[in-house]
């Protein structure tokens, strides 16, 4: 078992990483002190299908009594209809202030669930077991918590971080292709922002990670959530240095607004974006096309998509650049690289922006 810690004064956590890890989970919420007794597990409806008897056999064996709180999967559910009928159900289950709750599943239920425990009475001790990649790597670091508005993509929120995380890998076993690919584009963006040691091992050993190769994944899920932390450590609530985690969002966001959020994941959105960032920093002198090319094939060699539909014009996309909330003052901080493991901030319009997809769309 790996351990990252989260360094956040009061609000340090661990976050323990390891292959079959759900097994024990019972005894690790032990081990971090937790009293035995109730306990409420929120979950959706296919996580829930598949781990929530092994959750329930840990829990019971160490003394927990879970109360399991099940929503139906999907983006779509992560809303005030259902985070009110979270509260019903730890309402119900008899939850108290010292009872945690905990998170099984993607970042759907790990965003809910963390908002649901940052407000039900003030506050319920929050642990995170996310079981998609991408709420491995990305949503288990930051304490970011929210549910999405009818106006707005997460626009209710609140920051509230876990106590502790808990990944098993050997959970990803289960999550569908596109999802897991999905993630792997959050992992090659903290390699091109940051590292460029996660970068070439990134590289080299592709095709046993696209394998699951259990203790790869350990390696690369404890790097990404190091990576992730030092930045959140260093600006927690998202002043300046935060934003550089925006690496190929602009124009992701642009993307799933465009295409409302049905045709692409939101790895895939930001792997056109990471794409297109390289294509950017290239075409205005800050990388060099070697950086740009080695970005780009290991996108691609990931099977994400890199060119963006011709079917999205300039237009659609400026404007959902120009409605992205990060827009200030006309000028958006897009992240640009200057080599792998460095970035810069350049301040652009989305006319800009855009001036610098190819042809018709990109
Ligand atoms: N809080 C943060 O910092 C943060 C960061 C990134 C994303 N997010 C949020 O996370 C959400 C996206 O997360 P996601 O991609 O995990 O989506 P998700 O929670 O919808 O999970 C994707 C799909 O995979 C299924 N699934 C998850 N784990 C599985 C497993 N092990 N086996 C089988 N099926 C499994 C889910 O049921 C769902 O159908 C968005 O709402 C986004 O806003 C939050
Ligand atoms: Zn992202």
């Amino acid at each position: 078992m790996e351990t990252v810690q989260v360094n956040l004064g009061p609000r340090t956590y661990p976050i323990r990483i390891g292959s079959g890890l759900l097994s024990h989970l019972g005894p690790l919420l032990r081990d971090h002190n937790f009293a035995a007794g109730r306990v409420a597990v929120a979950t959706d409806s296919n996580v829930g299908k598949i781990y929530r008897e092994k959750t329930a056999a840990t829990l019971t064996t160490a003394g927990f009594d879970p109360c399991f709180i099940e929503i139906p999967a999907g983006e779509e559910h992560k809303n005030f209809a259902w985070l009110s009928f979270l509260y019903d159900k730890l309402i119900e289950g008899r939850l108290e202030r010292r009872s945690p709750l905990i998170a099984l599943g993607g970042g759907v239920v790990g965003d809910m669930a963390g908002f649901a425990a940052a407000t039900f009475q003030r506050g319920l001790p929050f642990v995170q077991v996310p079981t998609s990649l991408l709420a491995q790597v990305d949503s288990s670091v930051g304490g970011k918590t929210a549910v999405n508005h009818s106006a707005g993509k997460n626009l209710i929120g609140a920051f509230y971080q876990p106590r502790l995380v808990v990944i098993d890998v050997e959970t990803l076993t289960t999550l569908p292709r596109r999802e897991f690919l999905s993630g792997v584009a959050e992992v090659i963006k903290y390699g091109v922002i940051l590292s460029p040691e996660l970068f070439s091992l990134l590289e080299e050993q592709l095709s046993s990670l696209l394998r699951l190769d259990a203790l790869l994944l350990t390696t690369i899920i404890k790097t990404s959530c190091q990576l992730k932390a030092l930045v959140v450590e260093e600006d927690e609530t998202e002043g300046d240095y935060r934003a550089i985690l925006n690496f190929g969002h602009t124009l992701g966001h642009a993307i799933e607004t465009a295409t409302e959020y049905k045709r692409f994941l939101h790895g895939e959105a930001v792997a056109m974006g990471m794409v297109f960032a390289v294509h950017l920093s290239q075409q205005r002198g800050l990388c060099s096309a070697a950086v740009k090319d080695r970005v780009t094939r290991l996108i691609k060699k990931a099977g994400l998509p890199v060119e963006i539909p011709k079917t999205l014009s300039r237009d659609t996309l400026r404007l959902g650049i120009e409605t992205d909330k990060k827009v200030a003052g006309g000028k958006v901080k897009f992240v640009c690289l200057e080599d792998i493991g460095r970035t810069r901030f350049e301040y652009l319009s989305a006319q800009e922006i855009v001036g610098h997809l190819r042809g018709g769309s990109q």
